[in-house]
């Protein structure tokens, strides 16, 4: 999709589908000058349609008459109380209205109501991404046509420079998406090193892919314990990103990736969506398609080290026992009390491995614990800093790109849950506070002198019906954080 600007008034635009913003108490001035471009009486029509202009109201016209031939209305409430996200969901909720048409669509929003620079860029990047549609495992995909070209009207000419990171963080965004989305017999830990290796190739970065025994040299025994059940091959995949010019900041994103978790003998029973846990890998999803936009966007002065212990968690007769005492690549041993507290496992060697490259900082992303998504649901992701300032930015990052984020504590005595009677560890503490130990537990693999953060997305990974600019399924979640997080500090 075409993004464009249409600096000039809506009397001289042409195109197939106009989506209008409506504020509430500003509709009968409005409505005149759209009834002069477009004819009809739409305040009659959309009295009868109860429509008000509240947040999430739509009203859909097809006009007698071409360019445009359909006219879409959108409610934004109160202007008072408007935010960029908002905007985000108007332009989704009218994106989505246009599905079945061509050609161009325009969008006229308030931009003047709201003093936020990034409109723009959150509004074009709201109509791609809600209007992308996954159709790769369909036999005969039913033919669908959405416009080609997107026409942002009444911006000056000086939001255009906003628009440059829409289609690389976009790209990220749904090469996330698709992994995530993609079927545990076609995403394996192989293909997932695939994908990195095709980023490296053709995005320029470099890529090191550590085998079983290499990984068994480091010594990273609980991430080779995970995986000990499974006919797959591990892969630790490290790709980087190197800037042009000076490096003035070292970053190390780091992303679970679990591309199947059965739970191993603590097998994933009942009400648990074993079939779900193809989803597992969506840590690594988010930072695979935040080095996808980096490695586009190219931003000055910060070197990205993208981190993935990639592999499986199944059963067989070499699967881990639940009782087994492992070591990590850091000497600490661990008692695996529970085989389905597997992530923290491969994050503990992939930490460990992380900090060995002696970043300035550490994030991790992770589909860590169910308990995250009883404490904050589907729409928020837990974060997990001791650092002020860490959490700071990815908070503001997380706000930026209109992705829901919590700050969580890191309550030290929880630690006492992990306490094992023979291992330095149990995986697994007590099941109130579940993801705060799980966090106190990676802090474990943490060299103290570099600061870390962990994001916990087991809820946010997948939306069961579709939210604002996501469709159902898999959302690609995190990637527009780290993107806006790391070009933050170039
Ligand atoms: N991948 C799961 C976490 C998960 C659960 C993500 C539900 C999304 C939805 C993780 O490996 C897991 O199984 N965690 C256990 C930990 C428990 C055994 C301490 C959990 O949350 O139940
Ligand atoms: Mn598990
Ligand atoms: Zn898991």
């Amino acid at each position: 999709m075409e993004i464009c600007l249409f600096p000039a008034t809506l009397n001289s635009w042409t195109g197939d589908v106009l989506v209008v913003g409506m504020l509430e108490g500003d509709m009968e001035e409005r409505l005149k000058d759209l009834e002069k471009r477009c004819g009809g009486s739409l305040e009659q029509s959309l009295k009868q349609k109860m429509f008000t202009a509240k947040s999430g109201e739509i009203a859909s016209f097809q006009l007698l008459q071409s360019n445009p031939s359909q006219l879409v209305i959108v409610g934004l409430g109160e202007a008072q109380k408007l935010i960029l996200d908002d905007l985000r969901k108007a332009a989704a909720l009218g994106a989505r209205a246009s599905i079945g048409s061509s050609g161009t669509l325009g969008m006229m929003l308030p931009w003047e109501t709201l003093t936020s620079p990034s409109a723009a860029k959150a509004v074009a990047e709201a109509v791609r991404l809600s209007l992308y549609k996954d159709v790769r495992f369909r036999s005969a995909p039913k033919p669908r046509s959405t416009p080609t070209k997107l026409e942002l009207i009444g911006l000056p000419d000086s939001a255009g420079s906003d628009l440059q990171a829409v289609h690389p963080t976009c790209a990220g965004v749904e090469l996330a998406r698709e992994l995530v989305a993609s079927p545990p017999n076609s995403l394996t830990p192989a293909s997932l090193a695939d994908t990195a290796a095709q980023l490296a190739h053709e995005h320029g970065l470099e890529l090191k892919v550590l085998e079983r025994s290499d990984c068994a040299e480091r010594g990273m025994g609980a991430y080779l314990a995970v995986c000990q059940g499974s006919d797959l091959d591990p892969k630790f995949i490290h790709l980087t990103y190197r800037p042009q010019g000076p490096v003035k900041r070292r970053l190390a994103l780091v992303g679970k990736g679990l591309t199947f978790d059965s739970g191993g003998y603590n097998l994933k029973v009942g009400t648990a969506q074993i079939e779900l846990m193809k989803f597992d890998m969506g840590g690594s999803a988010a930072v695979l398609g935040a080095a996808r936009a980096i490695a586009e966007l190219r931003p000055k002065g910060v070197e990205v080290h993208i981190i993935v212990a990639a592999c499986e968690n199944m059963i067989n007769g070499s699967a881990v026992h639940p009782g087994d005492i492992v070591r990590a690549a850091n000497g600490t041993t661990i008692e695996i009390n529970n085989t389905d507290a597997e992530g923290r496992l491969t994050l503990a060697d992939a930490l460990v491995y992380a900090c060995e490259q002696e970043p300035d900082a550490i994030v991790d992303l992770a589909t860590l614990t169910g308990a995250c998504v009883i404490a904050l649901g589907d729409e928020m992701a837990g974060l997990w800093s001791a650092d002020e300032q860490l959490a700071q930015g990815l908070s503001t990052a997380a706000e930026a790109a209109g992705e829901g984020i919590w700050r969580m504590p890191l309550r030290s005595s929880y630690k006492d849950g992990l306490k094992s009677l023979h291992a330095d560890l149990k995986n697994t503490g007590p099941r109130p506070g579940g993801s705060i130990t799980a966090a106190l537990f990676l802090k474990e693999f943490i060299d103290d002198s570099i600061p870390w953060a962990h994001i916990d997305i087991a809820g946010t990974v997948w939306s069961e019906k579709g939210r604002g600019l996501d469709p159902s399924g898999a959302t690609g979640y995190g990637v527009r954080t780290l993107v806006n997080w790391i070009c933050n500090q170039s």
